[in-house]
């Protein structure tokens, strides 16, 4: 695999400073330097951990991220937002945009989403964009619809050459936190598709494009996933908030 693979894990609205802190320490002990070299965690805690964590992770090759950002560049009377300028300053590289839980509870349409993929990459942020389709889409045959509509909104309006600096996450709503994964050749599929997508648009840039899994990534299911040859690692929900689970993850991707 010519794409270094990365393994990213979104906390959600989840731990306390505490245990957030004993994540990270675990963590850091848990990474090699053959392991960092291999592949690239990222860790995407809430907002108001970032500082803290960014201390913690002081002189270890563990990456920080952000769960959200706002769509509007630069700042302004946007009361609760927080910018992907605030987000550099305290030391993201990354930045999750269009989640499919920002998309179904906070109301994200792919404007929204194609403004805040915009307004990370104005920043200097790496966004990870999410894409998904739901139970009730897969079933009535709808996903590469689904899937190339979500992606054709952000490529349209940021243009192609925007995705040599981005990731993309295929995250079936249906496998989200549900311990229902999707099968290898099932997200394999997707990912091809995806690229194909990009490809048809700018071949380089979709040869180097990340585009990662998530839906129930557990140990256990990793390394299959992993060996998918559009699949260039998870962004991983539940499992990232224990240290074992994340490194055995990491681990089969590094
Ligand atoms: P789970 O790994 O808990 O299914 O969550 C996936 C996800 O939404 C990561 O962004």
């Amino acid at each position: 695999m010519t794409r270094k693979p990365l393994i990213a894990g979104n906390w959600k609205m989840n731990g306390s400073l505490a245990e957030s802190r004993q994540l990270v320490d675990a963590l850091r002990a848990g990474i090699t330097a053959g392991g960092a070299a291999a592949a690239t965690m990222l860790l995407c805690p809430p907002f108001v951990y970032l500082p803290a964590v960014q201390g913690w992770l002081q002189g270890s090759p563990i990456a920080l991220g952000a769960q959200d950002l706002a769509d509007k560049p630069g700042s302004g009377a946007y009361t609760g937002e927080v910018s992907g300028q605030m987000l550099r300053e305290v030391g993201c590289s990354h930045v999750i945009v269009g989640h499919s839980e920002r998309r179904a509870l906070y109301g994200e349409t792919d404007a929204v989403v194609a403004a805040k993929f915009k307004a990370a990459q104005a920043a200097g942020l790496v966004p990870i964009v999410c894409v998904g389709e739901t139970l009730e889409q897969r079933e009535a045959g709808q996903t590469r619809s689904v899937i190339s509509a979500q992606v054709a909104a952000v490529v349209d309006s940021a243009g192609v050459q925007a995705f040599s600096k981005a990731v993309i996450a295929y995250e079936p709503v249906w496998a989200i936190g549900t311990g229902r994964t999707a099968t290898p050749d099932q997200a394999q599929e997707v990912h091809a598709f995806i690229r194909g997508m990009v490809a048809a648009r700018d071949a380089t840039i979709a040869a180097g494009l990340r585009v990662l899994y998530g839906g129930s990534v557990k140990g256990a299911n990793a390394r299959s996933l992993f060996a998918m040859a559009d699949i260039d690692g998870g962004l991983v929900g539940g499992a990232s908030l224990t240290a074992a689970e994340f490194l055995e993850i990491f681990r089969a991707a590094a």
